[in-house]
């Protein structure tokens, strides 16, 4: 059996990630470290809270004791670090809590690893690990800054991240590599492109116009709309962070992608087709037949300081080195997503009105 510490496994992919891995391998135990911020949501999970391989903790990745505390309690031989601070627009708000989680914690994280799976040293002077250990970092594309109108991001492009949020990203990207290169721990490191999918927080762009054009509210479309970002279903990131950590090679770097473009304004206009569509057509317990749902609801705002202008994720190396690949298509992807929201209105009902914040309290106090 193995045993995983998956950080931030009440956000979007962590929690995505954490239900893919108990039905992939039911004999792996998880461990979900989550400090609860806004953008944790453990409702996320009720499904398989009471799953005998599946525990949570809550904490927080920077807190040093508390972090080696739990090594020493569950013995992992894996971590998956998806803990983050995770929205670029609060980056370009609040930067330190980025640096904190983003940067200190991961180093935390690293120390803690490092400190535990040590056996000893071998004639260089380096570390020696167990046999079979793995800290594995969930990093992004936007490390690699923007691009213009063609070219993609391979793992050899330069890093030039543009917001604290994704410079906050890389410095942690760089902080694994050199416990890498320094302490020969066993390091991989993911870099995927945007992830769209169920239980993703309503800040971002697709949830959010999904809920703002059920609630007729407007859409607030950043700069010209013309933004392009490269868009991959979650389950497909969790199934290529999951062949990573089977088949990926100590050291290595892997982008994660599936080849979809889109420009923001295209979402936002499938959105309003076919949230209005089905609306008019399906049976939804929503009160809103979607006959005056319409591209008037599109709202032009002023744009996102230093935005980046396009993504794209070169995929190559995972594909053909690894062997993994999406499975599914965005025009499936994004109909499934969309009907997810519909039948879900509880839920975002909870994450909007902060409802979702008691949940720990009432849950765990009773355990
Ligand atoms: P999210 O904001 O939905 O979730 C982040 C989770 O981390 C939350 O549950 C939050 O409570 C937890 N957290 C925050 N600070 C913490 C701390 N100090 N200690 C412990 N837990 C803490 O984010 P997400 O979209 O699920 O992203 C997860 C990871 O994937 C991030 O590292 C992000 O950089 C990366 N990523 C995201 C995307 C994307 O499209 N969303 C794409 C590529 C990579
Ligand atoms: P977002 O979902 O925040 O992801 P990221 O910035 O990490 O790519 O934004 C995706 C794109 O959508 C980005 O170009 C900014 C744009 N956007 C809007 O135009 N309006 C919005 O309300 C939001 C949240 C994003």
């Amino acid at each position: 059996m193995k045993t995983l510490l998956v950080t931030g496994g009440a956000g979007f992919i962590g929690s995505n990630f954490i239900k893919y891995m108990l039905a992939q391998h039911p004999d792996y135990k998880i461990i979900n470290l989550d400090a609860l911020t806004y953008a944790g949501n453990l409702e996320n999970l009720t499904d398989i809270e009471d799953n005998p391989n599946y525990i949570f903790a809550k904490g927080d990745i920077a807190d040093r004791p508390f972090v080696q505390k739990l090594f020493e309690s569950y013995d992992f031989d894996t971590v998956v670090n998806f803990a983050a601070e995770s929205h670029v627009d609060r980056s370009i708000e609040n930067p330190e809590i980025f640096i904190q989680t983003n940067i200190m914690g991961t180093q935390v994280l690293l120390d803690a690893a490092k400190n535990h799976w040590k056996t000893g040293k071998d004639a260089n002077g380096y570390p020696t690990y167990r046999d079979g250990v793995r800290f594995h970092q969930v990093s992004t594309d936007e490390v690699y800054g923007a691009l213009g109108k063609t070219g993609m991001f391979t793992e050899s492009t330069p890093m030039a991240p543009n917001s604290p949020y994704s410079a906050s990203k890389a410095s942690a990207d760089l902080i694994v590599r050199s416990y890498g290169e320094t302490f020969k721990l066993p390091v991989t490191i993911s870099r995927c492109s945007n992830n769209y999918g169920p239980y993703h927080f309503p800040e971002k762009l697709i949830p959010l116009m999904i809920s703002n054009v059920v609630e007729l509210k407007s859409l607030p479309v950043y700069g010209d709309g013309m933004q392009i970002r490269d868009w991959l279903h979650v389950e497909d990131h969790c199934s290529g962070i999951d062949t990573v950590l089977h088949k990926g090679v100590c050291g290595e770097v892997y982008n994660i992608g599936g080849n979809n473009e889109k420009a923001n304004i295209e979402i936002v206009n499938l959105i309003i087709k076919s949230v209005s569509e089905k609306l008019r057509e399906g049976d939804y317990a929503i009160d809103n037949d979607g006959s005056e749902i319409s591209t008037d609801l599109i709202t032009y705002v002023e744009d996102r300081l230093g935005h980046d202008r396009r993504y794209a994720i070169d995929n190559t190396k995972i594909t053909t080195e690894l062997g993994w690949e999406p499975s599914y298509t965005f025009e499936e992807g994004i109909v499934e997503t969309i009907e997810w929201y519909l039948n879900n209105q509880e839920w975002l009902g909870q994450v909007k009105s902060g409802g979702y914040q008691k949940y720990y309290e009432n849950m765990y106090s009773k355990k």
